[in-house]
């Protein structure tokens, strides 16, 4: 496995030999599980392996937990090996935004509602670093997790929308033992907080529960989560949403498919997760 910082080293390696497919995983580190099957997806479906390393700071409102981010590149690294990965790329700021950088990738509808409502700068930060990488690494097929939904709603968009000459694979959410979704941030909640975070996914089968049972009122649904989270007294919630799978707008009635998301606050540590339904 080698890992550089530096880009001509990244496509002399990607293009030593342009008959190898290559799959990308893009990562902020501190890797779990949810990391480490995309990059299992990748090495199966590819004959080498690129992950990048890289917590981009355009993605982080100043308010937001950038600092606080965790990071052990070390351990990320071991992993990484051990996974069978080719190709780590790990730039420094420096590197993605040299001085004087000023473009900016947007992605216009599919940003704006759920996470855009709350982090109106984020998807802009995560357009414009994936383009980045998806230029510098140009792989055959690249790797998103269904945990960040409208990340991958977005980045489809982006990726179709640029023409860029690459397929976009999703994989399914991992969770812990008691349904809470991985996370990097994970480990940022207290001992007490860890154990009420499970409300996200509690909340999410609450609702999907409804809707099998023959609940298909939109907003009925939404004050199921909402209800959830509230008799949790560590939780605050940010927002819930039925929402279109595709447009990601708010659906009136749930009547073929749906995501069901939300975002909750335990401290400044936030939360997200959700659930796709193909058919009502
Ligand atoms: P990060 O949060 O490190 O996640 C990297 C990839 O892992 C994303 O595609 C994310 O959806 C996926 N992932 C995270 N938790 C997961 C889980 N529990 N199950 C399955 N997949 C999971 O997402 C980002 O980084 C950044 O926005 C990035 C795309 C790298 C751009 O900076």
């Amino acid at each position: 496995m080698i890992t550089t910082g530096d880009i001509a080293q990244v496509r002399a390696i990607r293009w030593a030999d342009p008959s190898l497919s290559w799959g990308l995983v893009p990562t902020m580190g501190y890797l779990h599980d949810g990391h480490l099957s995309l990059v299992r997806q990748a090495r199966a479906e590819n004959d080498r392996v690129a992950v990048t390393i890289f917590v981009n700071p355009t993605q982080f409102a100043p308010t937001e937990d950038l600092s606080t981010y965790p990071r052990d590149l070390e351990r990320d690294l071991a992993l990484l090996a051990a996974g069978g990965v080719d190709l780590v790329f790990t730039p420094d700021n420096t590197t993605m935004y040299p001085p004087g950088f000023q473009t900016k990738v947007t992605v216009e509808q599919v940003s704006r509602p759920l996470e855009g409502l709350s982090r109106p700068a984020h998807f802009q930060g995560v357009t414009t670093v994936v383009a980045k990488l998806f230029n510098i690494v140009q792989p055959t097929r690249a790797y998103f997790g269904q945990k960040d939904a409208q990340q991958t709603v977005v980045i489809r968009r982006l990726a179709a929308d640029l023409n860029f000459n690459l397929e976009i694979i999703v994989g399914p959410t991992i969770r812990e033992a008691d349904g809470l979704a991985m996370s990097s941030r994970n480990v940022r909640l207290s001992p007490e907080q860890r154990a009420v975070a499970t409300v996200l996914y509690r909340a999410l089968h609450t609702a999907v529960s409804a809707l099998r049972a023959g609940e298909h009122d939109s907003e009925t649904l939404r004050a199921l989560m909402r209800d959830t989270v509230a008799a949790e007294p560590l939780a605050r919630l940010d927002y819930v949403s039925v929402a279109h799978l595709h447009t990601l707008a708010e659906l009136d009635r749930v009547e073929s498919g749906a995501l069901f998301s939300l975002a909750v606050f335990f401290g400044n540590v936030r939360l997200i997760d959700n659930i796709v339904v193909e058919a009502a």
